[in-house]
């Protein structure tokens, strides 16, 4: 029997995903730039999604230059609606140091992939192994899947210990040329994604469960054992002040969560020092977002806009406008239910 990387390989060559638009080749290179983006887009989104939004961001931004250069909120409003927006910061800061500290070199291996703004583990060993055919092994969601399934493994959480067991698992599988390390890092990542996925694996379809544990087993179903994740209680208020057509934002400064997207303006006030027209409870939302299972309750105050006091850190989001105010996509989905937003891209 073949060993693991090479059926991963023949599987992946017909039935991998072969036609990424980050993978085109330039003098049988491929651009790290693109490489580095479409992974820090692909960390938290899925590829249907990232798919277009990259095709947009490098309209915008084609190189390097283009993108240190530009604003932070240049950069945050292209990256709207991909969400987990520290990636967008993370991403401008990179190409600042890319460009500026390294002249333009793109680090070489892995390790030093870390050492750029938002490049953690699993992701610089993707960039380094496509860009470099370095022989490092990706840690992503999907490959742990698959590994836990192959191996029975029964804690394949982020505690040390754990990890660098798995590592040691994963760094076997490699192939032993480094020349095959773009096609097996996209492959394996593949097989979680397409094959071995977290509900309804696919493992008629599998090329390596001949040698799979828990396929051998009739275990499957047991992989990855399920943990739950104890999240922070926390609550927090919104008061829309809007009228029929538009609502008034300002940007999240202190605050961690959506720090630096549009969320509705704390203290309004009035002309005249008038008093506020009255709040009327609108709806109760239960999110959860960076740890915290928030509980979001929103209020609506009907305004009518002369009379209000506004000041440049206000921004109004329209109804009808074209251009997309960077906010969280809670907040989208509260003005849509609201029946005020008609998204616009
Ligand atoms: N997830 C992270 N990186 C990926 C890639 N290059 N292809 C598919 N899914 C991914």
């Amino acid at each position: 029997m073949k060993n693991f990387s090479e059926r991963l390989i023949q599987w992946g060559t017909k039935e991998g995903r072969n036609a990424l638009p980050w993978k085109e080749k330039n003098n049988g290179m491929f651009d790290p730039y693109k490489i580095w983006v479409s992974e820090t887009m692909l960390q938290q989104t899925k590829l249907a999604v990232v798919m277009p939004k990259f095709k947009h961001f490098m309209e915008k931004f084609p190189n390097i230059e283009k993108l240190a250069n530009s604003s932070v909120d240049e950069v945050i409003s292209v990256w709207s609606g991909l969400g987990y927006y520290r990636r967008a910061r993370n991403l401008h800061k990179g190409a600042k140091v890319i460009l500026n500290d390294r002249q333009k070199v793109f680090p070489k291996n892995a390790i030093d992939w870390e050492t750029i703004p938002g490049v953690g583990a699993s992701t610089s060993a993707a960039i380094s192994s496509f860009t470099n055919s370095e022989r490092v092994a990706i840690l992503d969601t999907n490959v742990t899947r698959v590994l836990s399934r192959r191996y029975c493994l029964n804690e394949v959480n982020s505690k040390m210990k754990e990890k660098k067991a798995l590592l040691s698992l994963a760094i076997k599988l490699l192939p032993q040329k480094n020349s095959e390390m773009p096609l097996y890092s996209q492959y394996i990542m593949d097989l979680g994604a397409l094959v071995c996925k977290p509900v309804s694996p696919a493992c008629e379809r599998c090329p390596v469960s001949d040698d799979c544990e828990s396929f051998t087993s009739e275990t499957v179903e047991l992989y990855p054992k399920k943990t739950k994740k104890i999240l922070k209680e926390r609550k927090l208020t919104w008061v829309l002040a809007m009228d029929r057509e538009k609502v008034i934002l300002e940007k999240q400064t202190e605050e961690k969560l959506w720090k630096s997207l549009f969320v509705p303006a704390s203290n309004i006030k009035m002309k005249e020092n008038k008093r506020l027209p009255r709040k009327r409870f609108f709806r109760s939302y239960r999110l959860k977002v960076s740890n915290c299972d928030l509980t979001l309750d929103v209020w609506k105050r009907e305004c009518v806009f002369d009379k209000i006091k506004l000041s440049g850190k206000h921004q109004i989001a329209r109804k009808t406008a074209n251009k997309k105010v960077p906010m969280p996509k809670i907040l989208e989905k509260i003005l849509q239910d609201s029946s005020f937003w008609i998204l616009s891209s």
